[in-house]
């Protein structure tokens, strides 16, 4: 598993891997909560191999830990109207961006604990614009999934892979406004999957 987690940080074959397994279908199914002419803010956006596939045109703002992610995502699709930054998505650079009309938290909540989840949803419910929303996906376990779908959850690279009420439960700390669906259906391998849409900060 650890070669594997290794490789996945060759850009290339995350990518490939990505499309391989379907998730990409996820990420698409997500980004299409964006709309032609809104602003963007995507947190832990590794390469944005989806970026294409954003409604243009549109502004975009994608932050990510891991350079070697941010420099393919630059190269490729890098811009006047998208940035690309290396770094922990914190109060500094949510200072430094316009109102957000979405943002998308894909496959990184599962990758942080409790307390790192509320503190970004609420920096994330910060930058909102009125009507704005925040768009989530990530692998999660769910009671109906089969023995496949499991060993894929309990094997994820996220180390707090949940069940849906937990990840609800922290989203409702800085959201009025919180639906969900399990997808189970998209991906080539079965697997299980939370997305959730967020609206109307708490804050507000
Ligand atoms: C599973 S990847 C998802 C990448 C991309 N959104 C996608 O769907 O393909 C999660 C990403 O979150 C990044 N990440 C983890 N913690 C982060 C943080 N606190 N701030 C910004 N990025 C973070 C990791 O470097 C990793 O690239």
């Amino acid at each position: 598993m650890e070669g594997l987690k290794g490789l996945l940080r060759h850009v290339p074959a995350y990518v490939l891997l990505q499309r391989v397994v379907g998730a990409d279908r996820l990420r698409y199914r997500c980004i299409e909560e964006v709309k032609p002419g809104e602003t963007v803010l995507d947190i832990g956006c590794g390469p944005a191999y989806y970026f294409p596939r954003l409604a243009q045109p549109l502004k975009y703002h994608g932050f990510d830990t891991d350079a070697p992610y941010i420099d393919w995502a630059n190269e490729h699709f890098g811009g006047e109207n998208a940035g690309f930054h290396c770094g922990i998505f914190d109060e500094a650079a949510a200072g430094s961006l316009p109102p957000i009309d979405v943002v998308l938290l894909l496959g990184l909540l599962h990758h942080l604990s409790d307390e790192q989840c509320t503190d970004l949803l609420n920096l994330a419910a910060s930058v909102l614009r009125p009507g704005g929303r925040v768009v989530s996906v990530d692998t999660c376990f769910e009671p109906t999934q089969g023995r496949i779908s499991r060993w894929m959850s309990a094997n994820d690279r996220g180390e707090y892979v949940r069940e849906p009420p937990a990840f609800e439960k922290l989203a409702l700390q800085s959201f009025d406004q919180v639906d969900g669906e399990v997808i189970n259906d998209l991906t080539n391998i079965p697997s299980s999957h939370w997305m959730m849409r967020m609206t109307a900060p708490s804050s507000l």
